[in-house]
């Protein structure tokens, strides 16, 4: 049997994947390059990985990912307490992306790193269930034999030290952070308590509100039937968008969120979220929206949207479900297209234009309370 573990080349994947070979698998490890903020990261992967005798393939994934948020933006699939769940989506953008690779090289056994105590253990499991049904999945830190030898970070260190592979065990993390182009989740060790406050975090995509520069930016977003094709008149991709908004979100300190939310297997979790760039598209596209859904659909639009929220939580983003939820969303948004300015200001992000919007349902010689060549009350009480 053939295992390809999943790695990030941190402690635990080295001391998985040595495990492995040493019980005399066929280890290959994988990893994806997600555009995460830390790019220096993804380059020494391969190398760590090579310290263990496990050769590495590392996916690119990035424009993928940059797809995903311009997607879940469209949809406005926000997780529980209106954040940008960025690792749920991250993750059915790796899955989707390692498993291809994996099948390509006959791998039959997934290995993933992930705890039995959290969200992803289920995302990776449900994921390969369901686009390789014959793929079987591995979860070193479910098996009992493997935790009882690996009780910590100690007793990993020491493993590989045996094997004279280094073994870095940095200072105690104060919170555990999984990041990607969307955005980066924190939590774990010191955020567990919530007697801590969330201000421990320290931004790594921007900073603080308070921080951030007593002067409002303005931004100019176009977009083309919900995707954004130009900012501040330029044209962009999806990755060059994505960019360009975490950085401009990010300095002004926008998309920082706090979470106490409820895990696929029933327990509550604290999390502390940065998604600037996400945050400052989507409320740009949402004053678009504002403009063109009338009531009904802005009501249809709504419940699609937290389907696909809920539905990418729970690591179920090829669900049927899911697939019909984001056409009728791309059906009720085919006309959101136009330009909107708004302005970034310490963590909010205000109103300042909409134009162009062919498709807008604001008439303001209707909407006036003035006297005006619109609606005329006196004619036609009650119009709908
Ligand atoms: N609770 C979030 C989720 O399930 C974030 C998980 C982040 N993981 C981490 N190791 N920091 O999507
Ligand atoms: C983990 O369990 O490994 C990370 C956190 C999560 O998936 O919820």
């Amino acid at each position: 049997k053939k295992i390809g573990v999943c790695v990030s080349g941190g402690l635990d994947s080295k001391t998985v994947s040595k495990r492995l070979l040493m019980a005399g698998m066929d280890v290959l490890a994988f990893s994806a390059d997600l555009g995460q903020p830390d790019e220096t990261d993804i380059q020494n992967v391969k190398k760590r990985m090579a310290t263990t005798g496990v050769d590495t393939v590392i996916v690119d994934l990035k424009d993928e990912m940059a797809q995903g948020c311009f997607d879940i933006i469209q949809c406005q699939a926000q997780g529980d307490g209106g954040y940008w769940n960025t690792t749920g989506i991250g993750r059915y953008v790796t899955c989707r992306g390692l498993l291809k690779a994996m099948h390509e090289h006959k791998v039959d056994v997934l290995a993933h790193g992930a705890t039995g105590r959290g969200n992803d253990q289920m995302r990776f499991e449900r994921y390969t269930n369901v686009l390789y049904p014959k793929m079987s999945v591995f979860a070193p830190w479910r098996d009992a034999e493997l935790l009882k030898e690996f009780p910590g970070r100690t007793e990993m260190a020491a493993y590989l030290n045996g094997f004279g592979i280094e073994a870095f065990v940095g200072p105690k993390k104060k919170y555990s952070t999984d990041a990607n182009l969307a955005g980066l989740s924190h939590e774990a060790e010191d955020l567990e308590s919530v007697e801590t406050s969330m201000l421990i975090v320290d931004p790594e995509m921007g900073v603080w509100p308070s921080q951030a520069p007593d002067k409002m930016e303005e931004v100019t977003f176009t977009f083309e039937a919900a995707q954004c094709v130009k900012i501040n008149g330029k044209k962009v991709t999806p990755q060059e968008a994505i960019r360009l908004a975490n950085t401009i979100g990010g300095r002004n300190g926008v998309g920082i969120a706090h979470a106490l939310e409820n895990r696929i297997i029933g327990t509550k979790s604290r999390g502390v979220y940065e998604a600037p760039g996400m945050e400052l598209l989507g409320k740009a596209l949402r004053y678009v929206y504002q403009a063109i859904l009338d009531r009904r659909a802005t009501r249809l639009f709504e419940h699609c949207s937290k389907i696909v929220s809920d539905q990418i939580y729970d690591g179920r983003f090829f669900d049927p479900v899911t697939t019909a939820s984001i056409k009728a969303i791309q059906e009720l948004t085919k006309h959101a297209s136009g330009t909107v300015t708004v302005g970034a200001y310490k963590g909010n992000v205000h109103f300042i234009s909409l134009k162009d919007v062919s498709a807008s349902l604001y008439n303001m010689a209707d909407s006036s309370m003035e006297a005006s060549d619109g609606l005329e009350p006196g004619l036609e009480p009650g119009v709908c």
